[in-house]
């Protein structure tokens, strides 16, 4: 049988995208009483908006769904860049993924969190001296110097602040627009310009770089042809390690707000083994607003519960809708670690980073990274520093802006080391 899918009426809807935000999909998925609905969208484009675990599952099929195409230009000019992994699809797609995965060996994953642990608490000396501290520009510093150390790509110290604002303003240009969105674009023509001249000196042996390092690896990386990446293509793919591990920042922002909207939880987290860590860390990842919805597009006309899906359609994932979806989670408005504790693992319902196969798939391959890094930021939170949150300041965050964040960034005083 065939069902109409239900629509948003509009020649195009985006200004009320902007207007809900994380709950532009939400709102309209409840009006419909339904997990599928059409729309218009970036310039009257027809897109499909879908959520819950059938959704991922078809989403991440990919006879059904590809990429090429489906990024709108705004998101290349700042978070992708041009011809990024995030828009190819098939043999290339997963020849490029296989780089990008064998960075994250359990080795090369407890490097990172010993550069980022010894980062932080170096800077817990200065905290410890300074009146106030904005936790969010703290975090994003530490984490763009740990980015280049581990990537291998020189940062000199004096430069840490500037390409920590810059890799910070790829992702949180993107989906802004005017001012918010030109300084995203700026700062990735200087970003790319910088890592371009590191490549070709890797490349002519001026630089030397380890050989695990994410700019030695993609430096020499052979597609599937057996040609090098050129220069532009190779500063994208390593902005694609620097720029996300930055973006940690906005979760470890959102789990010290956490604990401290949920002090019974912080109590079990006190010299709390890896266990209890996770629990809160996935909470944090699914409660919490960070990417609202992935992009693809129809690759063949089909069907799917008696919904056209027609060639060339955009298709939008609700990732914040199905992290939230009634089916999927108890109470999902309630902020409750626990609901993992035995909780069998699926790759369809948890996707604040994505689902399904991290190598078949598009799934972020940074997620183990990014779990490790934020419980090692918890437990330095909790177990390693005692800190005051004043009481004069918004800690409020929007569900409008994307990405949200507590509005006055999360500011602490009283900083001590124990
Ligand atoms: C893809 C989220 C951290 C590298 C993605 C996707 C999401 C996501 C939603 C797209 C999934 C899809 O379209 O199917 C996040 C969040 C992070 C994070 C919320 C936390 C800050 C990282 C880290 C790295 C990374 C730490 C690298 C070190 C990538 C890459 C892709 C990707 C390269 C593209 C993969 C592909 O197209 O095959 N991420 N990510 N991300 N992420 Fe992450």
């Amino acid at each position: 049988y065939k069902e109409q899918i239900p629509i948003d009426k509009g020649i195009d809807n985006s200004l009320a995208m902007m207007r809900e935000g994380y709950l532009y999909i939400s709102n309209r998925r409840k009006r419909f009483g339904k997990d599928i609905f059409e729309t218009r969208l970036l310039g009257g484009q027809k897109a499909v908006c879908i959520a819950g675990e059938e959704a991922v599952k078809v989403f991440y099929d990919e006879s059904k769904i590809k990429r090429q195409g489906a990024a709108p230009k705004r998101i290349r000019q700042t978070l992708f860049g041009e011809k990024a992994i995030q828009t190819i699809d098939d043999t290339s797609h997963k020849h490029r993924k296989q780089l990008f995965m064998s960075l994250m060996t359990e080795k090369q994953l407890q490097d990172v969190v010993n550069i980022f642990k010894k980062e932080w608490a170096s800077a817990i000396d200065k905290w410890e001296s300074e009146n106030e501290v904005i936790l969010y520009h703290e975090v994003t510093k530490i984490l763009a110097i740990t980015a280049c150390k581990w990537a291998g790509v020189p940062l000199s110290q004096s430069d840490a602040s500037l390409r920590a604002s810059q890799l910070e303003k790829l992702f949180d240009s993107a989906a802004a627009i005017g001012p918010r969105h030109w300084k995203g674009r700026q700062a990735r023509n200087a970003l790319e310009l910088w890592l371009q001249k590191i490549i070709k000196d890797v490349r002519n042996s001026k630089l030397e770089t380890p050989e695990e390092t994410a700019l030695h690896r993609m430096a020499w990386y052979r597609d599937t042809n057996g040609k090098l990446l050129n220069t532009e293509v190779t500063a994208v793919e390593v902005l694609n390690i620097l720029r996300p591990i930055v973006a940690i920042s906005v979760y470890i922002v959102f789990a010290a707000l956490a604990l401290f909207e949920n002090p019974e939880e912080k109590e079990k987290l006190l010299n709390g083994d890896e266990d209890v860590f996770e629990l809160f860390i996935q909470e944090v990842r699914r409660y919490y607003p960070f990417f609202p919805f992935t992009t693809g597009r129809v690759r063949e006309n089909f069907l799917w519960k008696g919904h056209d899906f027609k060639k060339e359609s955009l298709v939008l994932l609700d990732i914040y809708g199905t992290n939230h979806h009634p089916n999927l989670w108890d109470n999902p408005e309630q902020f409750t670690p626990d609901r993992f504790k035995e909780r069998e693992e699926s790759p369809y319902d948890l996707i604040p980073q994505g689902g399904g196969d991290y190598y078949k798939g598009h799934r972020c391959p940074g997620e183990w990274l990014t779990v490790e890094v934020m419980k090692s930021s918890l437990d330095l939170l909790v177990n390693h520093m005692e800190y005051n949150v004043p009481k004069q300041q918004n800690l409020r965050y929007s569900m409008m802006r994307i990405p949200s964040l507590p509005k006055d960034r999360f500011i602490m005083d009283r900083v001590k080391k124990v």
